[in-house]
């Protein structure tokens, strides 16, 4: 069985193409590589011993999607990574986002329909929780006000999806919630690769561990949280790609519409995260508290108790090994693929 696997060689996209691999599924690549090194093909085959079918093309270009679709017609489900996700990007350039993650999304499910394939499974993201009303945060946690373009587009893109198993009830959606992916392949041949300065916590340690940056800043020490700094759910890449494997199992059994949490149910400060790095590499993280991010919230999250209870998934991974395998990547691979 064919998976379409939309930004594939990004850096979710990747971890779960091997995973799906080695779960036995083929797994089809598009990606535009706007975000993302063909190079990752190389290391997913010298993982798991399969080069996977690449389609260099955006899900925009909807030619290319049918031809895609009339070539591999034994696809039976696509995951859609593929869009634009820096936060602070998103304000200043609204038009591209909305293009490239709505418009796309909806080429993408478009050509989908005509071609039959009507099972997807959605990067969605806690984000579109906003402020969450309640800690830790269900499925039945009510959706916020996002306080980014970026943030907006998974809001809608849930709700279109969901309107379209409304009114065709041959589609199964799986909205996958992500709460904050880091950590990296146990090879260490893979993980995330940041362009330019990184917008994220994880990655911005890592660089300034491998002597890249010269400090990390701690933004806000305010907060209403035990050390003032935010508090966020990591998750391991690898247990998040896991997940989408189970999600392509529960669509096996026509499930409609699915909403699950992929998360761990801790929560760590941004101090708490610095320690562990620090005891995972031995490597000291020089930081200075600089004012609060604008959009950022004290607290994040899950309860994942739905994901375990119906996917029969619960992440493996602790933030010992999270910190191990981001630093194992950075450290083998300073500049990146
Ligand atoms: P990524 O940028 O590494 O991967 C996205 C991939 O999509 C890239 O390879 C990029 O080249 C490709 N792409 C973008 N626009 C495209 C288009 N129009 N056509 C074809 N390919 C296109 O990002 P990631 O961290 O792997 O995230 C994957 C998905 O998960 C995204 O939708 C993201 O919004 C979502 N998500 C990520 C996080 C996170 O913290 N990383 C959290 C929640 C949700
Ligand atoms: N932080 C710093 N310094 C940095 C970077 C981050 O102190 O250089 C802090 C932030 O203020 C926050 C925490 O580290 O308290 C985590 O920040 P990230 O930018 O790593 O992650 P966010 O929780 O802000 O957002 C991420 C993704 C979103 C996604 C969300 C899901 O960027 O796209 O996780 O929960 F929606």
């Amino acid at each position: 069985m064919s998976i379409l696997v939309t930004g594939g060689t990004g850096y979710i996209g990747s971890h779960t193409v091997v995973e799906l691999q080695n779960a036995g599924f083929e797994a089809i690549i598009i990606d535009n590589l706007s975000n993302s090194n063909p190079e990752v093909l190389n290391r997913i085959e010298a993982i798991t011993g399969k080069r996977p079918k690449f389609y260099e093309a955006d899900i925009r270009d909807k030619e290319a999607l049918k031809k895609i679709f009339a070539e591999n017609p034994d696809i039976e489900s696509c995951i859609h990574f593929a869009g634009l996700k820096a936060v602070g990007e998103s304000v200043s350039k609204p038009l591209e986002y909305y293009n490239n993650n709505i418009y796309g999304t909806l080429c993408l499910v478009e050509a989908m329909r005509d071609a039959g394939v009507k099972n997807i499974v959605f990067s969605s993201s806690a984000t579109i929780y906003g402020d969450p009303a309640f800690i830790p945060i269900t499925e039945k946690c009510p959706k916020g006000v996002c306080t980014n373009p970026y943030g907006w587009t998974k809001s809608m893109l849930e709700q279109i999806l969901s309107d379209v198993t409304v009114a065709d009830k041959e589609w199964n959606v799986i909205l996958l919630r992500y709460f904050n992916p880091i950590g990296a392949h146990k090879s260490g041949t893979m993980g995330e690769n940041p362009s330019g300065i990184p917008n994220n916590l994880m990655p911005y340690i890592t660089q300034v561990a491998v002597g890249k940056r010269d400090h990390l800043n701690v933004f806000g020490n305010d907060y209403d949280t035990h050390d003032g700094t935010g508090v966020r759910d990591y998750i391991h890449v690898v247990d998040l790609a896991i997940g989408h494997v189970k999600a392509l199992n529960k669509i096996k059994e026509n499930c409609g519409l699915k909403i699950y949490n992929l998360g761990t149910g801790h929560g760590y400060s941004v101090l708490d995260i610095v320690k562990a790095f620090e005891e995972a590499s031995g490597v000291k993280i020089p930081y200075e508290i600089t004012p609060r991010r604008p959009g950022d919230i004290a607290t994040c999250y899950a309860d994942a108790s739905l994901a375990k209870k119906e996917l029969g998934w619960e992440a493996q991974y602790g933030i010992k090994e999270m910190c191990e395998d981001s630093w194992r990547w950075q450290k083998n691979n300073p500049e990146g693929y």
